[in-house]
């Protein structure tokens, strides 16, 4: 069963000491139904799809500053960038607040805000957010850093955003295909050698982009895995470990997220850790 902690009102801190953590380590979601993140009058415009170039989000990298995914310049660029990053801060603090043990080791990774409507994406199944799958880089490699993400729906007209999540845990889904798992010996210094990625792609990180392209590829497995319906209000925003718990985005428009990363020694029980449990599965060190 996927646990879903729904807090009310909009202090964290009402989480109860560190209690989030352990509904996010075990796998569950945590919901603050009312907890609107505000756009300004002036920014409103910006919920328009029509701001985006070719990619479905707006995106803002936390170290460079630089955003993409727009075709917006100059002034407009700039309050658009404000605007992303204000949420990023956002969320960092809603963190603090949540889960207190993790600050200062979580790392503060890519933020997104996605006005497009998520049945508007045409895609491959490979590609297609709205088929379950675990969340896995392919050009930034985690080697076994968590991927803890923040969302929310900030859509004007009252529309929630649709969501299923899995509910078999990591390890009996990790346990079903890890047969299929291909595992291979090395290759990742090449990647990096060519500029294909960012740092080292480990055993885990192409097990991991295993896992998401063989859950997504597998027809039946989308038809028929255990899966929980939830619906995100307008307003609300929520909290989840996007590499174990299993999600599909079926509906909505007009979010946003803020990807964080957090090295396996901070969490609470590290042996909860999706590479933890796959590498006692697979019975081989994975970074
Ligand atoms: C995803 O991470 O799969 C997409 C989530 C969303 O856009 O709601
Ligand atoms: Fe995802």
């Amino acid at each position: 069963m996927t646990e879903v902690l729904e807090l009310e009102g909009s202090d964290p801190a009402a989480a109860g000491g560190n209690r989030a953590a352990d509904v996010l380590e075990a796998g569950g979601v945590v919901v603050f139904p009312n907890m609107p993140f505000e756009i300004a009058d002036a920014e409103r415009k910006f919920l328009d799809p029509a701001i985006l170039s070719e990619s479905k989000n707006v995106s803002l990298e936390p170290i460079s500053g630089a955003l993409g995914g727009t075709r917006l310049g100059g002034d407009d660029a700039h309050a658009l960038g404000s605007m992303v990053k204000r949420f990023a801060d956002r969320a960092e603090s809603l963190l603090a607040h949540l889960t207190p043990t993790y600050t200062g080791a979580l790392q503060r990774r890519r933020t997104s805000f996605r006005p497009g409507a998520v049945a508007d994406r045409a895609l491959s199944r490979r590609k297609d957010d709205r088929r379950l799958h675990i969340d896995a880089f392919p050009s930034n490699p985690v080697q076994g850093r968590r991927i803890l993400r923040v969302f929310s729906n900030v859509n004007p007209d009252g529309c929630s955003r649709l969501w299923d999540v899995g509910e078999e845990d990591f390890e009996s889904f990790a346990r079903r295909f890890e047969p299929r798992l291909h595992m291979p010996h090395g290759g990742g210094w090449l990647l990096q050698k060519l500029g294909l990625t960012k740092g080292r792609r480990t055993k885990y990180d192409q097990a991991m982009l295993d896992l998401h392209d063989l859950a997504k590829l597998d027809d039946r497995y989308q038809e028929r895995a255990p899966k929980r319906r939830l619906a995100f209000p307008a307003g609300a925003m929520w909290v989840v470990y996007t590499d174990s718990v299993l999600h599909a985005a079926l509906a909505g428009q007009h979010a946003f997220e803020q990807t964080f990363l957090l090295p396996i020694e901070a969490m609470k029980d590290e042996a909860r850790a999706p590479v933890r449990i796959l590498e006692r599965i697979t019975g081989r060190a994975l970074i």
